[in-house]
């Protein structure tokens, strides 16, 4: 079914409730029109005892975090940008989390019917041929003694600012431009919110393990010729032979199979050296 794309719609907690439908009891969610990050704010909110299942939903995010340092600025209309708190077991191995939730936030957009959805490793999604980037994870581990507890911040671009760099714009994606759209945002973020409470009870049974076949489907790499980067060492070039049960890339190299776990790189396809990138 083509739904009409309308990204103006403002976030409604009774529509996404609605949304929801039985599974609304698993999450307390909160929208407020502005926050620095809703990561930040989530983990604040994790510390002094929020309960597993607390959504952080932002229209407008002045200081968003992404990973390796970057930002994530969100305006309104612009992306959808929340954050999950997400409560394991004591003794939970949380290796592959974040591909874990890729896969999560892969589903919930291919259920909404957006064709050519794609997961790079660790976990951005990108749309396209072109691969470029629609969504970005960050996940933030919230300190203190076990119970094991995650934030979960996701950023998913609607529709690309007007006053994107150039750069930006041919590396990022956004939902208006898939050829499908959504319904509202309301039920995007409700599909997000139903795909990681399902993924994640998955992931607290069989680890990653248990979903590596779902991401590797989806592998925007598999067997390509790519370029590791890394901010402490050199690039690392060989070819993608997918990632291992606990998440780890595995990467071909000219001295035998390397096994990947360190968040600080980046993939790039050798032939075109290229990143996608999300909003700024
Ligand atoms: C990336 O660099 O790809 C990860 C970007 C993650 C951005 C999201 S937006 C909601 C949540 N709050 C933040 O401050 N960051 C994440």
């Amino acid at each position: 079914m083509k739904l009409l794309a309308l990204p103006d719609q403002p976030l409604d907690i009774a529509a996404v409730a609605a949304a929801l439908g039985e599974l609304a009891c698993r999450f307390d969610l909160d929208i407020v029109a502005e926050c620095d990050s809703t990561n930040a704010r989530l983990l604040e909110r994790a510390e002094l005892g929020a309960p597993s299942g607390s959504v952080l939903v932002a229209l407008r995010q002045t200081a968003g975090r992404g990973r390796r340092g970057r930002s994530w600025i969100s305006m309104p209309g612009d992306s959808l940008t929340f954050s999950l708190l997400w409560r394991f077991p004591p003794e939970m191995a949380l290796d592959g989390l974040s591909l874990a939730v890729g896969v999560a936030v892969a589903q919930a957009l291919e259920g909404l019917g957006i064709p050519g959805v794609a997961l790079k490793w660790p976990n951005d999604v990108l749309l396209g041929v072109e691969r470029r980037k629609l969504a970005g994870v960050l996940l933030e581990l919230v300190p203190g003694p076990r119970p094991v507890a995650v934030v979960i911040g996701i950023g998913v671009n609607l529709r690309l600012p007007s006053g994107m760099p150039a750069e930006l714009q041919r590396t990022a994606a956004a939902l208006v431009e898939s050829g499908l759209s959504l319904l509202s945002t309301s039920v995007l973020l409700a599909r997000m919110l139903g795909a990681l409470s399902a993924t994640l009870a998955r992931f607290s049974d069989a680890g990653f393990a248990g979903l590596r076949g779902e991401w590797l489907i989806r592998h925007a790499y598999q067997g390509r010729a790519v370029r590791l980067l890394s901010d402490f060492a050199d690039p690392l070039d060989g070819r993608c032979l997918g990632v291992d049960t606990d998440g780890a890339l595995l990467l071909e190299t000219a001295a035998g199979t390397q096994r990947i776990i360190s968040g600080e790189v980046s993939l790039r396809a050798a032939s075109t050296e290229k990143e996608g990138e999300g909003a700024p």
